[in-house]
């Protein structure tokens, strides 16, 4: 009589972060911007985002400078060596170079080698997408223990001489060590992308016959982009939910991604949630692409908010247009 092999799922063993140390408020991110003729303040930036202050990265400082101390942590949280990890897999949309991988450049910091690394640009999407697949190879065994990071510098890319761009968005790094587990783990997950929708959120330049060719910086349709979002954000949950038998009352926490704490608190509502089981660090990290999810995700943990056992729905969206959602028991 054979016996089916008992499933086989992977779980969040330890979380990480970082944020460079630069932090800068709206004032004096104001007060910069105002020696260019750029006019902003802390009330409009506040009130349309939710944002108070940014990190931004100094001169030099790559994303795998970033995604190394998130990753250390992470592994420490895991209690486990970076030699036992067998795949690393890097969300960014600022990677240290064309190529290669900033997940190659993250294994030689991390003084590893062999492993499996490659990135995964999904704009802020990224991390879900990235766990999604970390999930999948941990699922199938072509993986037992992943490191999964979402890393970025968004300050290179933001032209601060535009106003409806440049005060959004921040710097940092966050990190999860995932391994195979006979019990849940990762219950479900879904990712979506919509090429039609590429125009409304770009960096539309290309390195090119020894140059950089086309504009290489952030160009955004806020407000295409917000509209997308709240309809995508809530859809997708809710088709996750399902996918896992789970309903809305079943998430102790909603995680995300941080880029304006209006869509954020919309999606709760849309979702039924408390506005006190939404994680929020928008405020203080800005929207920092792929690092968003797994920075709130390391800051609840470590606040004690998200506990062993605990059920969270980590929630992305982006350019591409991308999106996406992973329901697990932390
Ligand atoms: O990470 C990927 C996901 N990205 C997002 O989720 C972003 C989604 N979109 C948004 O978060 C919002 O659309 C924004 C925060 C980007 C903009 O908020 P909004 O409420 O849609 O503002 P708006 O674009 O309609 O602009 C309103 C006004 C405009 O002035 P007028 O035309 O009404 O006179 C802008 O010129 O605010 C002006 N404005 C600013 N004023 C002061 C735009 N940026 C600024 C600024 N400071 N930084």
């Amino acid at each position: 009589m054979s016996t089916s092999p008992s499933p086989r799922y992977a779980r969040i063993l330890g979380t990480g972060s970082h944020l460079p140390p630069q932090r800068l408020t709206n004032a004096d991110l104001a007060a910069q911007l105002a020696r260019d003729g750029i006019e902003t303040s802390d009330e409009w930036i506040v009130e349309r985002t939710g944002i108070r202050a940014r990190h931004f990265a100094a001169e030099g400082v790559t994303a795998s400078d970033l995604a190394l101390p998130a990753a250390r942590a992470a592994l420490e949280a895991a209690g486990v060596a970076a030699e036992e990890i067998d795949l690393i897999i890097v969300a960014t949309s600022t990677p240290d170079m064309v190529f290669p991988s900033t997940a190659a450049l993250l294994q030689q910091k991390l003084g590893v080698a062999g492993c499996a690394a490659f990135d995964v640009q999904a704009v802020c999407s990224g991390f879900v997408y990235a766990l999604t697949v970390a999930d999948s190879m941990i699922k199938t065994g072509a993986a037992n223990k992943a490191l999964v990071v979402g890393a970025e510098v968004f300050s290179r890319i933001l032209d601060f001489k535009d106003r409806t761009t440049c005060v959004l968005f921040g710097d940092g790094a966050g990190a999860v060590v995932l391994g195979a587990s006979d019990a849940p783990g990762i219950l479900a997950s879904e990712l979506h992308a919509d090429g039609r929708h590429v125009d409304i959120l770009c960096v539309p330049g290309q390195v090119a016959g020894g140059a950089v060719t086309g504009h290489p910086f952030l160009k955004m349709d806020g407000q295409g982009v917000f509209k997308l979002a709240v309809t995508v954000l809530e859809k997708v949950a809710r088709s996750v939910l399902e996918k896992a038998g789970k309903s809305e009352a079943d998430i102790d926490w909603l995680i995300p991604h941080q880029a304006n704490i209006r869509i954020m608190q919309g999606t709760a509502k849309k979702l039924k949630m408390p506005l006190d089981k939404l994680i929020v660090t928008v405020d203080e990290h800005g929207n920092t692409s792929a690092a968003s999810i797994p920075l709130a995700l390391d800051v609840a943990v470590r606040s004690g908010k998200v506990k062993r056992g605990d059920t969270v729905m980590l929630e992305g969206v982006g350019g591409g247009f991308t999106w996406g959602a992973v329901l697990l028991d932390f």
